[in-house]
């Protein structure tokens, strides 16, 4: 070989290599239309269990988007939050975190077993998943984005690892701004997810320690508006008095059901329902994006829509990580 001729195949050869690397490269990030070719109906098909699911119960809708916020803050978007229990191995899903309140398990198990059906062992629980918070928001919310896909699912879920990842509902600004950081999410990023309290319920017993004993100085939130607490009160038994019954409460009186920026009008009122909401506007770090989300609803909704996008993407399994369930709620049995 001439040593042109040697240098020609040398640069083939690098070109091949750069080549093949970029191309395993982007066959392990998500894309939009994932299973165009391998399973066309999967997403009309989480659209129509979501859409049903939705005008039968509205509430479903919050379900739903919750859900995917909970399993992409542990683990990553890979499933495990639908994972149940095990013999020995307590799941994300029996965290007090998620149970009893997280709901629309139905929904996803509805559409996985009519996906099945038309393609098995194609489309995984964390992608059903994913396209079903954005169906919700966009039934709820009129807030339509494009979801990439190619998750695969976990076969691990560990309880302790909700307590470790999820922010909690006394969490401050500066928590809340560090717990999102960690993912790699913006204070802004995480002022706006928050707006996903504008729909759905809370448990009594995540708010009412501001209601009844709140510190040594105040029994009561002073950060809550008087009118607002009696009200919660009136919905909200003192804790000694919360024997087995913990009611629920909606974040929204208004607009209940609607994915909206009222959210960030009520923060400015102070009937903020957690004190994770209601800090966003205390605190100077978040108030500023707080008072730009109130002003601005549809600039808001372009925000909210992005932000998903972003938080749908964390540490998710591609390419050959990872499996796709054939249950949502169990792993595979090989
Ligand atoms: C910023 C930190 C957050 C905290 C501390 C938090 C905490 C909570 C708590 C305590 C509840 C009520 C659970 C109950 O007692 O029933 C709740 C409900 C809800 N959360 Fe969050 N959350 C946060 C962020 C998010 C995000 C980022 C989303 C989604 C994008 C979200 C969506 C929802 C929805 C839709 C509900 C209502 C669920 C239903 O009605 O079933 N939350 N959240
Ligand atoms: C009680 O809460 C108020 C309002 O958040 C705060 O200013 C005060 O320092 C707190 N008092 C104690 C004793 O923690």
């Amino acid at each position: 070989m001439s040593r042109t001729l040697r240098m020609h195949a040398l640069m083939l050869f690098t070109f091949v290599l750069i080549l093949s690397v970029s191309t395993l490269a982007s066959s392990t990030s998500l894309k939009v239309g994932f299973y165009k070719t391998t399973c066309p109906s999967a997403e009309a098909i989480v659209r129509r269990a979501v859409n049903k699911a939705v005008s039968l119960n509205p509430g479903i809708a919050a379900g739903l988007i919750r859900m995917h916020f909970h399993d992409c803050f542990v683990r990553g978007c890979d499933g495990s939050v639908l994972l149940e229990s095990t013999q020995g191995n307590p799941s994300e899903r029996d965290h007090p975190a998620n149970n009893p309140s997280l709901r629309g398990f139905e929904v996803i198990n509805e559409a996985k077993s009519q996906i099945e059906a038309a393609c098995p062992k194609t489309v995984s629980c964390a992608d059903i998943l994913a396209f079903a918070a954005r169906d919700s928001t966009h039934k709820v919310g009129g807030i339509y984005y494009t979801v990439q896909s190619g998750r695969r699912d976990g076969r691990v879920s560990i309880f302790d690892e909700v307590t470790q990842n999820l922010p909690g509902p006394s969490f401050n600004a500066k928590e809340l701004i560090s717990n999102f950081g960690r993912k790699g999410l913006s204070a802004d990023e995480m002022v706006t997810l928050s707006g996903a309290h504008s729909i759905g319920v809370s448990h009594c017993s995540s708010f009412s320690n501001r209601l009844y004993s709140f510190n040594k100085t105040f029994s009561q939130d002073p950060s809550m508006n008087p009118k607002f607490a009696e009200l919660l009160k009136s919905k909200c038994p003192p804790p000694q008095t919360q024997t087995q019954s913990d009611p629920t409460v909606v974040f929204d009186a208004s607009t209940p059901n609607r994915l909206d920026n009222n959210y960030y009008l009520r923060l400015q009122k102070h009937r903020g329902l957690l004190t994770s909401d209601q800090t966003l506007v205390s605190s100077g770090l978040t108030r500023n994006s707080v008072l730009r989300n109130a002003k601005h609803g549809s600039r808001w909704g372009v925000k909210f829509a992005k932000a998903m996008v972003h938080m749908g993407s964390l540490d998710v399994l591609t390419g050959f990580e990872g499996e796709i369930r054939e249950r949502c709620n169990v792993v595979n049995f090989n």
